[in-house]
């Protein structure tokens, strides 16, 4: 890791069939920082937040994520590294829904070599944190949207991640509950020293983060 950078991106583009819409970004996120992304919608925020997460990869340009560069890996290799040192919390929150909140919470823990005790444990601790102890039983249909979230948060969780990524956190919530949602990414940055990147296009949730990155058209501004 270079000067505790975590995260670096270095001259990334991204085109779809002939169209650019991530142009030669680089960017740099060190160990314990919270960095906020912010810009028009369709400016390419999501697709720069999926290439740095080895979620997609870029047509140009390189990664390297915990010390390892992820710009040559493998679908396979790529998928066992971010089960192992990264979390995702995304707008639409993605939790399936036959399972239940605590079960959802244990799933990225599957792979790992603990018992299915230990899991629903972790599972369980995890949710008592965001104060969704009653809910633990619940199924995604029979939480409210915070709830969700809340969920979505604790499974991003479970596996200890080196970083989080989250994409609009917030944007399918009212603003009480959002702020709710913010206090609590917050609090995991402030006392756990969580490394996060966060997409927003709220300004006044991006105060939140120690630096705000901008992004117009697929280019990050200086
Ligand atoms: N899989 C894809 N195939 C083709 N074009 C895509 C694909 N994914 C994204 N795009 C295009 O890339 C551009 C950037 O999309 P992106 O989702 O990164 O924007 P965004 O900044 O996250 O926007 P929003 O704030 O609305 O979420 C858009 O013009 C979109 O149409
Ligand atoms: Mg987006």
């Amino acid at each position: 890791m270079n000067n505790g950078d975590i995260l670096m991106g270095v001259n990334l583009s991204k085109k779809y069939s002939n169209l650019e819409v991530v142009k030669d970004v680089s960017l740099n996120v060190k160990e314990g920082e919270f960095v906020s992304l912010v810009g028009k919608s369709g400016c390419g925020k999501t697709t720069l937040l999926s290439l740095l997460s080895g979620l997609e990869k870029p047509t140009k340009g390189q990664v390297t994520l915990n010390s390892k560069d992820i710009t040559g890996a493998t679908e396979e290799e790529l998928a066992l590294f971010r089960r192992e040192y990264v979390g995702f919390i995304f707008q639409s929150f993605n939790l399936i829904p036959t399972l239940s909140a605590w079960e959802n919470v244990a799933l990225p823990l599957f792979p790992i070599k603990m018992s299915n005790d230990q899991r629903r444990k972790r599972a369980i601790e995890l949710l008592e944190q965001m104060e969704m102890g009653p809910r633990i039983e619940h199924l995604p249909a029979a939480l409210s949207g915070g709830e969700k979230q809340r969920v979505a948060i604790a499974r991003a969780l479970a596996n200890h991640p080196k970083i989080v990524f989250a994409d609009e956190p917030t944007g399918n919530l009212d603003s009480a509950t959002g702020d709710a949602i913010m206090a609590i990414l917050s609090e995991l940055h402030k006392k756990q020293g969580m490394t996060m990147l966060m997409v927003t296009h709220e300004p006044e949730l991006a105060k939140t983060a120690d630096r705000v990155i901008r992004m117009q058209d697929g280019e990050v501004m200086k």
